[in-house]
């Protein structure tokens, strides 16, 4: 039986879906060493490289919304390249794990589907990586309608999201999925041509889209950049 008064005995397994990412990801980030074992896309030498690109080319002093930025590795990054961060987190024990590694970051607690409307032209640039993969189709619709509202004419996208076939469910192998007590862990895999329309009816006009493999063995994935409401420069 589990002695809830003992902090490290092993809480009841979570079955992630996608109507519970915040339980998952509160899990993540109070459980043991989780939130370390899950790393971040800035520890992938193909994904670092490219996210910085995307920040290097940015002007200093750009607005950025880092949406579900995790423990923030990527928003330090940004940072240190002289732009302005504010970090949007689905989980409040994650966006806690955020403040204490990102500081000097604003940041916002809420869902990329229903970002608040006094949020509306206020930035430069939307950096979403690796966490639009744990919404389906359906939701990620919303999501780039939101991304679309809060950036200024002009600004910038960096969308880096797992493609393929539809709903995965990456729950073989990860041995810090077991020690966290997650089951599964729900991912939706875009059609490329699907996302590419998805984004040009929302007048992105795509400027870079990059095909690689962040892990051998498993999904591919794409880096798309894309320009809002503009002929692409
Ligand atoms: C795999 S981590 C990605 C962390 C980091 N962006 C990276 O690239 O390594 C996914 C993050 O997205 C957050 N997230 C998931 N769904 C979200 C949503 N609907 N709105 C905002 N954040 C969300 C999770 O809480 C988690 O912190």
């Amino acid at each position: 039986m589990t002695d809830t008064k003992d902090p490290k005995s092993t809480p009841k397994a979570i079955v992630g879906t996608a109507d519970n990412m915040r339980a998952v990801y509160d899990r993540f980030a109070t459980h043991g060493a989780n939130a370390e074992s899950l790393g971040s896309a800035s520890e992938i030498d193909s994904a670092a490289s490219r996210i910085r690109n995307f920040f290097v080319a940015l002007p200093k002093g750009a607005r950025v919304l880092d949406v579900g930025p995790g423990r923030g590795d990527e928003s330090v990054m940004a940072q240190a390249l002289g732009l302005e961060v504010t970090g949007l987190e689905l989980s409040e024990k994650m966006q806690q794990l955020y403040k204490r590694n990102v500081p000097k970051a604003a940041t916002i607690l809420g869902d990329m589907t229903a970002i608040d409307d006094k949020f509306a032209q206020a930035f430069d640039a939307v950096f979403c990586s690796f966490s639009f993969l744990h919404l389906p189709r359906e939701k990620g619709i919303l999501a780039l309608g939101q991304f679309a509202k809060v950036l200024k004419p002009s600004g910038k996208l960096f969308l880096l999201t797992l493609i393929g076939e539809g709903v995965g469910d990456m729950n073989s192998g990860r041995d810090f999925l077991a020690e966290a007590g997650i089951e599964s862990w729900y991912f939706y895999h875009w059609k490329l041509e699907d996302l590419i329309a998805q984004l040009e009816k929302l007048k992105f006009q795509i400027t870079k889209q990059e095909v690689f493999q962040p892990i051998p063995g498993r999904p591919a994935a794409v880096a798309i950049e894309a320009s809002f409401g503009t002929r692409a420069r």
